[in-house]
């Protein structure tokens, strides 16, 4: 079951820069930050409950996200959804037919289980499905 609005997700051509934004100027605190190598990504958390802001930057300067600041700049990239079984909910979602990026889900940031569904399934817009840590 989908129970939360995990995080929002911004790509960023500038981590430091971006953090300095939603620090200094708006005033959120800093949750911290995790190079999540299987996704090529460096990810800042930056709590606002009862979500979060996630700030995405490409690892090493390669993966998905090098990809999408070289075709769009920056910009929203992802919602994710909280699930507290991350196994149904993507049986039951490919039941009716929505496409992922992947077979099953991997290890994300945090230590949770994590998987993407296919922004054409979702009017182009990338939407991740997270289980975190304390719940499989
Ligand atoms: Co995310």
């Amino acid at each position: 079951m989908i129970t939360a609005l995990d995080h929002i997700a911004i790509a960023v051509p500038d981590l430091e820069k971006a953090i300095k934004r939603f620090v200094e100027d708006f005033g959120l605190p800093m949750g911290g930050r995790e190079d999540v190598s299987s996704a090529k990504t460096t990810a800042a958390f930056l709590p606002l409950p009862p979500t979060n802001i996630e700030l995405v930057y490409p690892l090493n300067g390669e993966g998905p996200i090098a990809t999408y600041l070289e075709k769009k700049g920056g910009g929203l990239h992802h919602l994710c959804f909280r699930s507290d079984n991350i196994e149904e909910d993507v049986a039951r979602l490919r039941g009716k037919g929505y496409q992922f990026l992947g077979d099953a889900p991997t290890p994300g940031a945090h230590g949770s289980m994590v998987i993407f569904i296919h922004p054409k399934s979702c009017d182009g817009v990338l939407i991740e499905i997270n289980q975190p840590a304390e719940e499989h």
